[in-house]
């Protein structure tokens, strides 16, 4: 039985270290803003166990000219649970999050291989192809709600 709660930014370590930040010290797992009343942290539960995670931010990207915009964060499923449907259910209670704030669009940094899980939710992408640090390709994807 899962269940989305919302949740604290210490929280999400124990999903965003193995699988966004694998083999890096857990300080790896601390993003600016994480504890800003503006910030609103979920995880998805099997059961007791959290097994995915978001996080969003009021950030806003020049791409877009949205004056209310929220940003989409540490995004991760464990490997056990993906593709079972929970990465999206996340992203749906995300957009509810926005929308019940009053914002009018939700965008994100989006590695390469996951561009094609935010497609099937309606997100394009915007803007050339950039990298960051040592994780890779990123897009920024954005989707008006
Ligand atoms: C990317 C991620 C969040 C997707 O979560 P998930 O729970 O596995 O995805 P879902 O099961 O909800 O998938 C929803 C749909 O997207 C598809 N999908 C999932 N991952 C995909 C991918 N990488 N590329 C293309 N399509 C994908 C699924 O097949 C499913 O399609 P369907 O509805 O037609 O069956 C998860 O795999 C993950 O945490 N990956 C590692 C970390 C990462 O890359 N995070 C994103 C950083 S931007």
């Amino acid at each position: 039985m899962y269940s989305i709660k919302q949740i604290t930014s210490q929280e999400t370590f124990a999903v965003r270290l193995p699988v966004l930040r694998p083999g890096k010290p857990i300080d790896s797992c601390i993003f600016d803003g994480d504890d800003l009343n503006t910030t609103a942290h979920f995880g998805i539960y099997d059961d007791e166990i959290i097994v995915g995670v978001t996080s969003i931010f009021q950030t806003s990207t020049p791409l877009l000219s949205q004056k209310q915009q929220f940003q989409l964060r540490g995004m991760a499923i464990v490997d056990s649970h993906q593709k079972r449907g929970l990465g999206d259910q996340l992203v749906q209670r995300a957009e509810q999050y926005v929308k019940e704030n009053n914002a009018e669009v939700l965008w994100f940094n989006a590695r390469e291989i996951a561009v094609g899980f935010y497609k099937k939710m309606g997100y394009e992408t915007i803007g050339e192809p950039f990298a960051i640090g040592d994780i890779g390709i990123h897009y920024v994807m954005y989707k008006p709600l």
